[in-house]
C-alpha cells in the first residue's frame, strides 16, 4: 500500500513540474526570451512596491538612503521616512495646478503605461523621415479629438511643444505683425502676460484685459491678438472670442471631465496640453492645432530655434499614454476623471450652500455629446469670492485659516476673488474640505451666540 501511494505522489509530482515547465517555457515563452529589459523592470517595480504609506511616492530618479535605497518623497502635509506622520496644523495646500488627482488611475493601469527606453532609443534629432515629431503619436492625438469630440484636426497641421506653455509664446509669435497688441479677458491666467512681457519683443506688447481695451479703442487699424481660454482658468467659463480677429484659443481644459462638450472646436490656432488632459504634467507636453500653413511654418521655426524639437523620450511615453486613454474608445479613462472630478464638485459645493461669507462660482448645465446627457461643468478651479465688505483680500483671510489659494489679482481680478485648486492629490483635496467645513460651520457657531 505504502509503495502504491508513493508511486501515485510520483506520478502526480511528474505531472505538475511538466505542467509548469510547458507554462514557463512555452506560455509564458517571451518572457524567459527577455534579457537586458528585465534589470529595468524589476528596479521599476521595486521603487513602485515602497508604499510610503499611500501618502508619497518613491522614485528611482528621487533621493536616495545613506546605503543607496531610494527614499520617501512625501505629499503635502505627510512627513516622515515612511510619509505616515501628518503634520498637525499644516495648512491645506489648494494653490498649484499640479493635476495629481489622475494618479490612481495611471496606477491601476500600471501594465499598459509603463515604458521602457533603451540606452540607445532614438538618439538622432529626427526621426527617420526627417521629422522632429513622431507620426504614430501625431495620428493618436487626431484620434483622441475625434472621440472626444472636442476638436476638428481634418486637414488641419499640428506642431508638438514643451508643454502648451511654450506653444503660447509660439502662437504668438506666429500670429505678430510689428506692432501686435496681446489682450485676454480678465480673470485670466497670468502666464499670458508674464511671457508677452519676459520676452519683451518688438513685435508683441501686453495690453490687458480685452473688454476694457475695447471700450477705449477701434480694432480697425490695429493688429490685436486675443487669447482665448475656454474653459477659463480659474473660473471654468467656456469663451467666445470678444474682437473676432487673430485669436489664440487655449483649450487645455476642453476635456470631458471638466466640461460638457458642446462639439468640437474648430478655431484659427488651438492648443491643448496633456497636462490637464491626463495629467501627466512632468512630461511637459503639448500640442498646437492650426489651420493656416504660414502661421503653422512659423510655429514651427519657433520650436526649431528654441528646442530643435521636442524629446524623443517624451514622445514615447505620451504615445503609450494616450493608447491607455483611447482604450475601449476612451470611455473608461474619462468615466474615471470626471467621476472624480464631479465627486469633488459635489462635496465641494455642500459646503458652500451652507455659507453666506463665502460663494463660488455659478455653473450651468450643458448638453455633452461626449457623454450624451445634460450635466454641469465640473472645473478644474474654485473661483471663491469673499462676500463680506470687510473680507476684501480673500487669499490672505483662507490663509489665515490655514487654506492656500491664489489672489484674484494674479488673474486680473480683484483681491475679493481667490482661486483653490481641485486637481491636487486627494490628500490635499481631503484636507481642503476639511478646513473650509471648520471655516464655515464657525458661520453658525457665531450666529448662535449672537
Ligand atoms: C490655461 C492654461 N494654459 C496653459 C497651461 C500650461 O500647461 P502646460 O503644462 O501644458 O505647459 C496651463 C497650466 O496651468 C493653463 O492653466
Amino acid at each position: 500500500m505504502k509503495t502504491y501511494c508513493s508511486g501515485v505522489c510520483f506520478l502526480i509530482s511528474i505531472t505538475i513540474n511538466m505542467l509548469f515547465s510547458i507554462h514557463v517555457y512555452v506560455g509564458g515563452g517571451y518572457r524567459s526570451s527577455l534579457t537586458w529589459s528585465l534589470k529595468a523592470a524589476e528596479e521599476a517595480e521595486a521603487v513602485a512596491a515602497i508604499s510610503c504609506s499611500g501618502h508619497g511616492r518613491a522614485f528611482l530618479d528621487g533621493p536616495v538612503s545613506d546605503d543607496g535605497q531610494p527614499v520617501c518623497e512625501c505629499y503635502g502635509c505627510y512627513t516622515g521616512n515612511d510619509c505616515s506622520h501628518l503634520s498637525k496644523g499644516c495648512a491645506a495646500d489648494a494653490d498649484s495646478g499640479d493635476p495629481i488627482y489622475l494618479e490612481p488611475f495611471w496606477m491601476q493601469n500600471a501594465a499598459d503605461t509603463t515604458v521602457v527606453i533603451s540606452g540607445w532609443h532614438r538618439m538622432s534629432y529626427d526621426y527617420a523621415d526627417h521629422n522632429m515629431m513622431s507620426i504614430e503619436l501625431e495620428n493618436f492625438i487626431r484620434k483622441l479629438h475625434s472621440i472626444a469630440g472636442n476638436a476638428i484636426t481634418k486637414g488641419r497641421y499640428m506642431v508638438f511643444g514643451v508643454g502648451s506653455s511654450q506653444l503660447l509664446n509660439a502662437a504668438v509669435y506666429a500670429l505678430s505683425s510689428t506692432p501686435s497688441k496681446v489682450l485676454a479677458s480678465t480673470p485670466f491666467y497670468p502666464v499670458y502676460k508674464d511671457q508677452t512681457m519676459f520676452f519683451n519683443s518688438e513685435s508683441f506688447q501686453f495690453e490687458g484685459d480685452t473688454n476694457s481695451w475695447k471700450s477705449n479703442n477701434s480694432t480697425n487699424n490695429m493688429d490685436v491678438i486675443e487669447f482665448v481660454t475656454s474653459p477659463n482658468n480659474p473660473d471654468g467659463e467656456l469663451r467666445q472670442s470678444i474682437l473676432k480677429g487673430k485669436t489664440i484659443y487655449d483649450h487645455a481644459y476642453f476635456w470631458p471631465q471638466f466640461t460638457p462638450i458642446p462639439g468640437p472646436s474648430d478655431q484659427d490656432l488651438m492648443l491643448f496640453s496633456l497636462s490637464k488632459l491626463t495629467g501627466h504634467a512632468g512630461t511637459r507636453f503639448g500640442w498646437a492645432i492650426i489651420k493656416d500653413r504660414d502661421v503653422y511654418e512659423k510655429v514651427l521655426k519657433y520650436i526649431y530655434l528654441a528646442d530643435m524639437g521636442i524629446s524623443k523620450d517624451t514622445q514615447l511615453r505620451v504615445l503609450k499614454i494616450l493608447k491607455v486613454a483611447i482604450k475601449q474608445d476612451t470611455k473608461l479613462f474619462f468615466d474615471f476623471a470626471y467621476d472624480k472630478m464631479r465627486d469633488r464638485w459635489d462635496r465641494l459645493t455642500s459646503i458652500f450652500s451652507k455659507s453666506t461669507r463665502f460663494s463660488i462660482q455659478k455653473r450651468h448645465p450643458l448638453h455633452c455629446n461626449f457623454f450624451h446627457q445634460t450635466r454641469l461643468p465640473s472645473p478644474a478651479y474654485a473661483w471663491v469670492k469673499c462676500e463680506r465688505e470687510e473680507d476684501d483680500d480673500c487669499a490672505s483671510l483662507l490663509k489665515s485659516e490655514r487654506i492656500l489659494g491664489q489672489s484674484g489679482s494674479i488673474f486680473g481680478a480683484k483681491d475679493r476673488y481667490t482661486r483653490l485648486s481641485l486637481i491636487k492629490s486627494q490628500d490635499d483635496f481631503e484636507l481642503l474640505l476639511q478646513r473650509l467645513s471648520e471655516l464655515v460651520s464657525r458661520e453658525y457657531d457665531s450666529i448662535k451666540t449672537i
